[in-house]
């Protein structure tokens, strides 16, 4: 199968990110662009293209005249290297080499400034020998008398936002509805400045700069005024670009997890920005950690282990240093790795006390770690996630393992079920019980599949009859391929602990 437009798009912004770390020839940069370049010749000869297309516009990719918000999160090096180039968007030629793919991740990774003019950076690409990468102008506005920089994003028709994984849907079922295309174009601008957020604050700390707390803390009040109960619904369907962003995605989503599941618990509005904060900088440490050991893959030896498990103690320390950061989010950093019965790492003094915040950081690593989808292992369903938390009830605050299952629901948006009677669907809202999704039904009983107009909604929680039976699929992958040499999740949670998921997990 020929790659996507987000696996393309992953593969450009994996090749920036990891030149900014290595030098030209090291075997990372070299492959990201031998495969790039590989992967868009197969593309074009599949599909009978000449090039690859696609524009930047307000820090969003657009492709034919439509957003793309999952890889616009993806790519966010992408953009910021269309801006500075001044361009509207990348065209890939047939043939480019990966040679050229590789100087092209070169320029970007060291492109910090604005070029000036369009015909300036079009000289710069020529200056390295990039002849089959053109830039191409900006696209023409809605609005010729509005700057371009004022066009919000909000003001974009929603029916223009479309989610990645949609563009490969082929049999037209579809898996979401619209209502979460509506409800994220206020929060896209937020999960964006989180992202970059916490990827500046690991870049700056791991360089021994100084922490910037108060653009954190900016960021997750923004995050804490706009979320609701379906945000984390959207944040089940991002994506994460490559390992140097896991961290990021990870942090991004505990944060957005811990409020939501703050919020569940009662906790007072004006907590809730710290919580976020909290989410936000509990890897912080991971910062000071060697990448050998943070993405090595497969098992840690005990000395990589201790090392690896140093990073709540280091993130706590530097935050430590800081006046302004709240002992709650001191406490998150510390204890985000300590079970409720005490065990797990940093070992506990005597005197301490189980800090409410770091079990609540706690669960939600746990839980964001199973959902995840990485490249070793498929993302598991939160039901699957659920009972593997709950066969290790003494790891966690009893309360925050009930106010997670309320606002996370087993079965969210985008997730393909089976129904008691044989049906088959895509839940379209989690709806007012949390384990009675709604659900629009796209195969009957036989298996057969129901024409677009034929499909029908039910709400389960109106109905005692039915209930959902099982778990097809998560739809988070956008080409709904499991993702190569993962375990298979079903046999991973029947037969192995919380401890023994997460040892390989560095969360
Ligand atoms: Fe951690
Ligand atoms: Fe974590």
């Amino acid at each position: 199968m020929s790659a996507s437009f987000s696996d393309l798009i992953i593969l450009l912004s994996s090749g920036i990110n990891q030149r900014r770390l290595y030098f030209d020839s090291h075997p990372k940069v070299k492959s990201l662009g031998r495969d790039f370049a590989e992967k868009l010749e197969r593309r074009l000869r599949e599909s009978n293209e000449t090039a690859f297309f696609f524009g930047v516009l307000s820090g969003k990719f657009i492709r034919d005249g439509r957003f793309l918000v999952g890889p616009s999160i993806a790519g966010r090096s992408l953009i910021e290297f269309a801006e500075r180039l001044g361009c509207g968007g990348f065209l890939f030629q047939q043939h480019v080499t990966a040679d050229e793919v590789m100087a092209f991740f070169r320029l970007a990774a060291g492109l910090r400034e604005r070029t000036g003019s369009l015909d300036a950076s079009m000289a710069m690409l020529q200056a390295e020998g990039i002849r089959l990468i053109e830039l191409t102008p900006h696209f023409r506005q809605a609005d010729p008398n509005r700057p371009m920089d004022q066009l919000d994003f909000s003001t974009v028709d929603p029916s223009l936002i479309q989610f990645d994984f949609t563009e490969d849907d082929e049999d037209g079922e579809g898996g979401m509805g619209r209502s979460i295309q509506n409800d994220l174009a206020p929060l896209l601008p937020i999960f964006q400045s989180m992202y970059e957020t916490v990827a500046s604050n690991h870049t700056v700390v791991g360089r021994d700069g100084e922490l910037d707390l108060a653009r954190t803390q900016s960021v997750s009040e923004q995050l804490q005024v706009k979320a609701d109960r379906e945000t984390m619904d959207i944040m089940n369907l991002m994506r994460y670009p490559d390992y140097d962003s896991y961290t990021i995605g990870h942090s991004v989503r505990v944060s957005t997890l811990a409020l939501t599941v703050g919020r569940e618990m009662g906790w007072p509005e004006h907590r809730l920005g710290e919580l976020a904060t909290a989410g936000l900088l509990h890897d912080l440490g991971k910062a000071k950690i060697p990448d050998e050991i943070l993405y090595k893959p497969g098992k840690l030896d005990a000395q990589e282990r201790q090392i690896a498990e140093s990073h709540a103690e280091i993130g706590a320390r530097l935050l430590l240093g800081r006046p302004d950061v709240s002992p709650l989010v001191l406490a998150g950093a510390w204890g985000h790795h300590i079970r409720y019965d005490g065990g797990g790492y940093p070992k506990m003094p005597p005197w301490a006390v189980h800090s409410p915040i770091a079990s609540l950081i706690q669960i939600c690593d746990v839980f964001e770690a199973l959902t995840a989808a990485r490249p070793y292992k498929n993302p598991m369903p939160p039901r699957r996630a659920f009972e593997i938390i709950l066969k290790d009830r003494a790891a966690f605050h009893p309360n925050a393992v009930m106010a997670l299952v309320r606002a996370v629901g087993l079965y969210p948006p985008g997730s393909e079920v089976v129904i008691s009677d044989g049906s088959r669907g895509y839940v379209t809202a989690r709806g007012t019980k949390w384990d009675s999704p709604l659900v629009r039904i796209t195969r009957d009983r036989k298996g057969r599949r129901l024409e677009r107009d034929d499909q029908f909604l039910i709400d389960l929680a109106d109905n005692r009859k039915l209930e959902v039976a099982d778990f097809v699929s998560v739809n988070i992958d956008p080409d709904g391929k499991p993702v190569a040499g993962a375990p298979d999740d079903d046999t991973e949670g029947e037969s192995r602990s919380v401890d023994e998921l997460l040892s390989d997990a560095r969360i």
